[in-house]
């Protein structure tokens, strides 16, 4: 205690970035919260119901960056429906801008944007999953992105800085991950992509393994055992 009160004293004046104590971790459950969206009035976790769920901040509206991101999300609608999972994009902006600014999306990325934008300009949203980072900006949310799962804890949680466009083939590729160790007792490996042998999971023992997955167990060490993806 005395070596923390003479360090505080001593170092607290040089510590000049904002902290904050609000931090959602892997497996906390997705804070809900009620808003106004560019398709209504929505409570979260009721318009999530028993899917999936993808939360994604983006700065601005009317950003460069940002317009490819939400323009990319409404061309994979389809992928993230075949698993599934609805996507909310949020922003400070307002409803009203977003509407708007639907119109340039979908005349530059040609698109159809029919996922929900979320207007938060009291900073509600942003709050609560901490998407504003200050010593980045002030007031801009940065390029937060969770993954919900059907029992709403947070299964995935990535922060791109405003600069750089986030990578939504990667983002589906944890999904699959994510669905597919949902189901089955596997994991993937570094850089897997679905139709991938996976891993089988610790918690299997060898024995097991072998009565379990019928298309086989490479054993490559006692802890690395491969088998092809299950659900192929
Ligand atoms: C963009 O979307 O291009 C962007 C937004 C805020 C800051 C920098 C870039």
């Amino acid at each position: 205690m005395f070596t923390f009160l003479v360090n505080y004293y001593l170092y607290s004046p040089f510590i000049t970035e904002k902290t904050t104590n609000m931090s959602l971790r892997l497996g906390d459950i997705a804070p809900n919260f009620q808003a106004d969206t560019t398709i209504g009035h929505i409570d979260f976790h009721e318009y999530l119901g028993n899917g999936w769920g993808i939360l994604f901040s983006h700065p601005a509206d009317y950003t460069p960056v940002c317009t490819t991101e939400l323009g990319r999300t409404a061309q994979l609608a389809e992928e993230f429906a075949k698993r599934n999972t609805k996507v909310l994009a949020v922003s400070v902006d307002d409803v009203s801008s977003h509407k708007s600014w639907i119109g340039d999306i979908n005349e530059t990325q040609h698109v159809n944007v029919q996922f929900p934008i979320i207007g938060d300009e009291e900073r509600k949203v942003a709050t609560l999953y901490d998407m504003i980072h200050p010593n980045a900006s002030e007031t801009a949310t940065v390029r937060s992105l969770f993954i919900i799962g059907p029992d709403k804890k947070i299964k995935l949680i990535i922060t791109y800085p405003a600069s750089t466009g986030r990578n939504f083939v990667e983002v589906l590729r944890v999904l699959d991950s994510l669905q597919l160790s949902a189901q089955y007792s596997v994991a993937t490996p570094a850089d897997w992509k679905e139709g991938e042998d996976v891993i089988v999971s610790l918690a299997v023992s060898t024995e097991d393994a072998v009565k379990k997955f019928e298309k086989g167990v490479k054993v490559v060490k006692p802890y690395l055992r491969y088998t092809p993806q299950p659900n192929k």
